[in-house]
């Protein structure tokens, strides 16, 4: 591994952590498996040689607890779905270049291999501990089998985690008060021998590791805690039927779910190597050699990415990852996803509604950052496909190729101006420094301002108003292609389908999966035929219809659940937290001293004709009036603002946002662009400090 920009001469593995194979997929789960194939899909763009990896996690108490309810084997069970998974993915242009499970025969083997190489370290011992026995069924209640009190933070938690409190790992014999999920009994603790990772003879490793480890903020400053403090041993063992054994003669526990799934990470990996040869991708290289490893996963599983499996492979002599990528998690209005309470949109819910699967992908990998929490509505779903998909890009893609069609058959002979090149060179850089970044939404956004940026191009030269003998008419077309076929390299990631009917439309031989951001500057096809749109708007109906279904649902399930009121609760109704981690980074007084931030009236707002979201404000700071540009176009009704109260950052630097100079930053909060306003009656020009 390096810590050179991407693309480096090692070979990749863009990863995904592993669904349990024990229900139906949700958009919540799509999630980290969009961004994992954007981010996958986004190396490749830059060259980077790639795999993308994962795979059914088959084991653990959730499979055993919930196929015991179904009444059948944990392993049909979990197969049932892992079939289902396998087929989902693709259809929302997840393409795993190899997705396996935990319960064959590769990861049995490298779970083994790994597990005997710890043990040969000495890192491996074994202990005496209490664990949790239902007394009237005579059973051990590992993991899910448990409920009781989180001896860290007081919370419900559930078996080895706490996942309505402190999000800790809880280890066997952690959890207060516990009670049997089987029968509801109190449970019992009893002793027994069980085996144990010595994490903590790596805590030095660890502390430089984590100094090394890239990816997003909330996996990388997350683990500091435990590191810094004392790293407690993990058992790697239960008391279960179902799993992989620990690979000892005489003992009949299996290992702990999670050391066997992220394995699979490896083990996958190693099927893809046994389909296409060493040659083209060899796993060994990746794993034991000096592969970037990027593991894209949801936050809640940080720990295991960033402590125990770090530990495990150094142990085991593997390599270490190269980044850690960690999704927030998604709400539904405003509130939790709740399974029980069927207040989700699911997987095949959306396909069977008839939305494409692009759509939802830009929706999650471009509505907030990857690692802060993110809503989903229907109308916030509408409005960002007809406003962005529809009217930015696809506007544009549609009305210049059309054009170029009809006037020249294809891509006019001219020069490509010196100003676009420049703007997509821009677009590319953009697009660079967010995969670099292991920003999805940077990477995402390059294409669609491009696109934007094309929209105004288009606009300020009028081509139609231009004689069909007038060079700049062949000159202004001929970079609009241009332009369209950059936009195609860089939204591919996102819109994989999409960019791909692009491709034909522009008469490129090749697949536009195979293009890299070299094409965005490559010469397009001379003749090319009549375009079709690309995307669809989404009806105001729909989103009502929509919306109506969602309610009956949950009303329906609420109803069902009413009677129930012992049932554990789950997600639903967390409050909904779309927050950034907090900077680490402190500036000094004389720094925030340097933002001249001021109260100001606004004296006139109007939405910039042909911009999608952005307005022009007038605004009174007392000392000057201001013109400013904001992206509120569509959040607030402009006219209501005249009069009120708001603040400025009047010491920005000055920008040219759509033709239109902005002289000074209105400042506001959150995804609707909730305007600062001050308690009291300041007056414009007074200084917020
Ligand atoms: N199945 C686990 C979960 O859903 C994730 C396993 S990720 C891996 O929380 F790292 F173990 F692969
Ligand atoms: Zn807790």
């Amino acid at each position: 591994m390096s810590h050179e920009d991407f693309p480096t001469d090692s070979p990749a593995v863009v990863t995904c952590g592993l669904p349990y194979a024990n229900g139906d997929l949700h958009i919540g789960h799509l999630r980290t498996y969009v961004g994992g194939d954007v981010y996958a899909r986004a190396l490749r763009k830059l060259g980077q040689q790639t795999a993308f990896v994962s795979g059914s996690d088959m084991h653990g108490t959730p499979v055993a607890v919930n196929a015991e309810q179904a009444g059948v084997t944990p392993e049909e069970f979990a197969l049932s779905y892992h079939e289902r998974y396998a087929e989902t993915f693709p259809k929302f242009n997840v393409e795993f270049d190899n997705y396996g499970h935990t319960h064959d025969e590769t990861n049995t083997a490298v779970t083994t291999d790994i597990v005997s190489r710890l043990v040969e370290g000495g890192h491996v011992y074994e202990k005496e501990i209490k664990v949790a026995f239902d007394p009237v069924e005579e059973q051990p209640l590992p993991d899910r089998y448990v409920e009781g009190t989180c001896p860290y933070c007081g919370e419900h938690a559930r078996g080895d985690e706490c996942d309505e409190g402190c999000g800790r790992h809880l280890e066997p014999g952690e959890i207060e008060d516990p009670t049997s999920t089987l029968t509801g009994n109190p449970a019992e603790y009893r002793d027994r021998v069980h085996k144990f990772f010595r994490v903590s003879d790596f805590q030095e490793y660890l502390q430089s590791f984590i100094g090394r480890l890239e990816g997003t903020s909330n996996a990388r400053n997350q683990p500091r805690e435990w590191i810094e403090g004392e790293l407690k041993d993990w058992c790697i063992t239960r008391d279960l039927d179902w799993g992989i054994d620990y690979p000892e003669a005489d003992t009949d526990l299996v290992l702990y779910v999670w050391v066997d799934a992220p394995i699979e990470y490896i083990s996958s990996t190693r099927q893809y190597t046994e389909r296409v040869g060493a040659d083209e991708y060899d796993w060994e290289d990746v794993w034991k050699v000096d592969g970037e490893i990027v593991h894209v996963i949801g936050r809640d599983i940080i720990q295991h990415h960033t402590v125990f499996w770090p530990a495990m492979l150094h142990g085991a002599d593997f390599n270490e990852p190269r980044a850690v990528m960690a999704s927030g998690f998604i709400t539904l209005n405003g509130k939790g996803f709740s399974t029980s309470r069927d207040r989700a949109v699911w997987a095949d819910e959306y396909l069977d509604e008839g939305f494409h699967p692009d759509p939802l992908r830009y929706y999650l990998a471009t509505n907030g950052g990857f690692q802060q929490d993110v809503d989903f509505s229907w109308d916030r779903f509408r409005e960002r496909v007809n406003n962005e998909l529809v009217g930015t890009v696809g506007n544009f893609l549609y009305r210049s190729l059309l054009f170029a069609y009809r006037e020249f058959g294809g891509t006019p002979d001219a020069e490509l101006s010196g100003e676009v090149r420049e703007r997509i060179d821009e677009a590319v850089d953009d697009f660079r420094a967010g995969v670099n970044d292991y920003s999805i939404r940077q990477a995402g956004n390059a294409a669609v301002r491009l696109a934007g940026f094309g929209n105004e191009y288009i606009q300020r030269h009028e081509p139609w108003k231009l004689a069909d003998d007038d060079p700049e008419k062949a000159q202004v077309i001929r970079d609009c292609v241009q332009i369209a076929k950059a936009v195609g390299v860089l939204f591919e990631p996102i819109a994989p389908d999409a960019m791909e009917r692009l491709w034909a439309s522009l008469s490129e031989p090749d697949s536009v999966h195979d293009a890299e951001l070299a094409a965005a500057l490559a010469p397009p096809a001379d003749e090319f035929g009549e375009p079709t749109e690309l995307f669809e708007k989404i009806p105001d109906e729909r989103v009502e219809e929509l919306n109506e279904k969602l309610q009956a649902r949950v009303e329906e399930a609420e109803a069902a659940d009413a009677d129930d009121a012992t049932e554990a609760g789950d997600d639903a109704d967390a409050p909904v937290a779309d927050l950034e981690p907090l900077a680490d980074e402190r500036i000094s007084f004389d720094e925030f001293q340097d933002l001249d931030i001021r109260v100001g009236r606004v004296l006139a707002a109007e939405g910039i004709e042909g911009a999608d979201k952005l307005a022009r404000l007038e605004v009174d700071i007392g000392v000057e009036q201001r013109q400013v540009v904001a992206g509120i176009k569509q959040l607030h009704d402009l006219d209501a603002l005249v009069g009120e109260r708001v603040v400025i950052l009047a010491n920005l630097e000055k920008a040219e946002l759509f033709g239109v100079e902005s002289n000074g930053m209105l400042l506001a909060a959150g995804e609707e662009a909730d305007l600062l306003t001050t308690l009291g009656d300041a007056v414009p020009g007074e200084k917020v400090r």
